[in-house]
């Protein structure tokens, strides 16, 4: 089996990934391909321009890149030169026929798989990175094996379908990928499909053998890699549905979530982490990944369970509508003409990215109530304009300050490390009275901007 490795689909997983996969195997030749041409263009851009913001990103893929590491659109060349193939398209929810609003688009998938077939001279190890739904390996190792011969078990597979879905959260994907609670590896159960297992352990071990240690390096079946993912996301975005029910309820009660988080997260089996309240988890995965175990579990007749996970995005919904019902109510059950500031746009902290992200919710409801929009965020205002284009008069601004002056309140959406330490009495000084902050982060000294003048709204309390 070559060293060279390829990535079909150099987005938000595949560029990362791809990055650190040639960090740690510098005697390997990894290209990362895309139809996408202004995207290879931006990962090849001479001044670092990447199409995707990741704290720790660039410094690695300008050691690397030329090195080896490249960026391509070239996909048959770069799949005929390879024996492992990673494949991190897109597979968003599907908008159309069956399973509309649920269901996994597979179309990027499949074609992908399609052009393997045609493209490979060899056999390949072909890895499934995207996040799919079970059982996707036998479709694809249905078409990618279709016009093989069968002359015997080891001849029948030219191609071999593994199952490696991500677990790195934006943000910290360096952070994920370089130090990684765990990497899953699923394949058949057969000596070949051992093989190829062994030889993606062995990308993950890295050249010095001192990258993921085997520990951490699980391996299972196909099936059980492909739901693991699912359920992996479905657990997490629970939690945080959980959290933010409790949320509601310490509105009501005069209970603080920060303190009941903190009690519950000390139980060593429940652990501190995802227990954070704020204005629901925004994100291309969660949303989509907890629709796609909806969708499976009705498939297979299980619709108590289907209805048990639909439960966790009917929760988070909920909370986006929730902080606009509050503001309404604290604002003098008015919003017609006012001017609302609100202050990130990204789904979280360290990001660009803004797909599902609540403040895009959020931003909406306000319109439907005439609000003057003014949006802020360090890094996303780029993506908000896009999502928001269809919305007339709101207004840009990457300065926080600017964006608050005048406004009869101010949002706070996504926790920015930067909003905390802005000077609060400056922004008071220069918004219209009585002067409104909700911090559905609860990132904010709220004692100190009670004392400012502020009137303050948080989440759970
Ligand atoms: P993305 O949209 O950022 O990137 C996907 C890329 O695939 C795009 O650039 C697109 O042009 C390209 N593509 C589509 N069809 C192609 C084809 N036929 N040939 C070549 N390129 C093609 O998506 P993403 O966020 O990187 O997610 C990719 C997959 O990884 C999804 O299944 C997602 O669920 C999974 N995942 C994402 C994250 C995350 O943090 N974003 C985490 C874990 C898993
Ligand atoms: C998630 C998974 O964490 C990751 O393992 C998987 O590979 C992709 O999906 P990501 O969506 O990038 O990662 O970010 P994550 O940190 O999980 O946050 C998701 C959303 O939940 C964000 O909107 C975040 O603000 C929200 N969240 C998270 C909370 O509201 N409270 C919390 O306690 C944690």
């Amino acid at each position: 089996m070559n060293k060279n490795i390829v990535c079909i689909g150099a987005g938000y997983i595949g560029g990362p990934t791809m990055a650190v996969i040639a960090k740690m195997n510098p005697d390997r030749r990894v290209i990362v391909v895309d139809i996408n041409k202004e995207r290879i263009a931006a990962w090849n851009s001479k001044d670092f321009n990447l199409p995707i913001y990741e704290p720790g990103l660039v410094e690695i893929v300008k050691e690397v890149r030329g090195r080896n590491l490249f960026f391509s659109t070239d996909i048959k060349k770069a799949v005929r030169d390879c024996d492992i193939v990673f494949v991190g398209v897109n597979t968003p929810t599907k908008m159309f026929g069956k399973g509309a609003g649920r269901a996994s688009d597979l179309q990027y998938w499949e074609a992908t798989a399609r052009n393997i077939k045609d493209w490979a001279k060899c056999p390949k190890v072909v890895v499934e990175k995207s996040t799919l739904p079970v059982r996707t390996a036998a479709a694809m190792d249905a078409i990618l094996n279709s016009e093989v011969k069968v002359r015997g078990e080891s001849e029948r597979r030219m191609f071999t379908v593994l199952s490696n879905p991500e677990f790195l959260a934006e943000g910290t994907a360096i952070k994920d990928l370089l130090d990684p609670d765990r990497v899953l590896i699923g394949g058949p159960q057969d000596t070949p499909g051992q093989a190829a297992v062994q030889a993606v352990v062995d990308i993950y071990l890295g050249a010095a053998g001192n990258w993921v240690p085997r520990t951490r390096i699980l391996t299972t079946n196909v099936w059980s890699a492909e739901l693991t993912k699912l359920a992996a996301n479905a657990f997490l975005a629970q939690r945080v549905s959980s959290i933010n029910a409790i949320a509601g309820l310490c509105e009501a009660t005069g209970a603080d979530v920060d303190e009941v988080a903190q009690v519950i997260g000390a139980d060593k089996r429940i652990g501190p982490k995802f227990l954070k309240a704020g204005p629901g988890f925004g994100g291309s995965c969660f949303k989509k990944d907890v629709l796609n175990l909806v969708y499976l579990c009705e498939t297979f007749g299980l619709h108590t369970a289907a209805e048990y996970w639909m439960g966790v995005i009917k929760m988070n919904d909920h909370q986006q509508e929730r902080i606009v019902s509050r503001l309404f109510k604290e604002m003098f059950n008015t919003l017609a003409n006012k001017k609302i500031a609100l202050f990130g746009f990204a789904f979280k902290a360290d990001t660009g990215d803004t797909r599902e992200t609540p403040a895009g919710t959020v931003a909406r409801l306000l319109a439907d109530e005439h609000v003057n929009l003014t949006i802020t965020d360090p890094k996303a205002l780029g993506n908000a304009k896009n999502d928001l284009r269809d919305l007339k008069g709101v207004v840009y601004e990457i300065d926080p300050y600017k964006a608050a002056k005048g406004a009869d309140a101010v949002v706070l959406m996504t926790d920015w490390a930067l909003y905390p330490t802005l000077d609060w009495a400056k922004i008071y000084a220069t918004m219209r009275k009585p002067a409104t902050v909700f911090d559905t982060r609860n990132c904010l000294d709220a004692t100190n901007l009670r004392k400012l003048g502020f009137r303050v709204l948080n989440i759970g309390k």
